[in-house]
């Protein structure tokens, strides 16, 4: 799997905003966008294109265009919702599909609970969206799901991530190519899995707490 963490004074500001807990909820979700766009250019560094011919008003050209089939963007339901405006305003003619994706409090397991997603992902570049890489069983399940369906290439965006969850991803997703792009890799997990000193809990920032 190979890592990228973002190393930009604008990353690590919007980042130490979303870190504090006096910041409201509307302003959490602007800086998540935001924050999202930055990664989103690296995360597409290898986005695939191909040569077009363009006419400007000067000339003939040779251009370039995102080849077929389009990227997916998948976000993980909830809190990578938060993350998908961010990305499509990136690449905006990007397919997207969704995966509902939760850990049980108690045994931590994964659960699916929704998928809308084509059945047929050969040859898919495809982009998961999910903020936080806590135990990296979700990003586990989510990257053997679509490579299942045949997706060619993923790249999980992520706003944090603990050692442990990338540790996890790399020793069980073994020979299964995958890009990991970050803003941050903080210090480790807490007893209930949160990441530390991370942001809380991501889901309820942004969207407040729904009981
Ligand atoms: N999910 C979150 O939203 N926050 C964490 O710290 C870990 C998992």
């Amino acid at each position: 799997m190979r890592v990228t963490v973002l190393d930009h004074p604008l990353v690590a500001h919007k980042l130490s905003v979303l870190r504090d807990k006096s910041t409201p909820s509307p302003v959490f979700r602007q800086l998540v966008e935001e924050l999202v766009t930055l990664l989103a250019y690296e995360a597409t560094r290898e986005v695939r294109v191909e040569p077009i011919t363009i006419q400007t008003p000067v000339a003939e050209t040779q251009g370039v265009g995102l080849s077929r089939p389009r990227p997916l963007v998948v976000p993980i339901l909830r809190a990578g919702l938060g993350m998908l405006e961010g990305m499509t305003r990136l690449i905006p003619t990007a397919e997207v599909g969704f995966l509902g994706m939760a850990r049980d409090d108690t045994t931590l397991d994964i659960i699916t609970y929704a998928e809308r997603l084509p059945e047929d992902l050969t040859g898919r570049q495809v982009y998961v969206l999910d903020p936080m890489l806590a135990t990296g069983g979700t990003l586990r399940e989510a990257i053997k799901f679509l490579y299942r369906r045949g997706a060619e290439q993923i790249t999980c965006v992520c706003l944090l991530a603990a050692p442990e969850g990338i540790a996890k991803l790399e020793e069980e997703l073994g020979d299964a190519e995958a890009n990991l792009v970050l803003a941050a890799i903080d210090e480790r997990l807490d007893e209930n899995a949160y990441i530390v000193p991370g942001l809380g809990d991501a889901g309820d920032r942004l969207y407040g707490v729904v009981d």
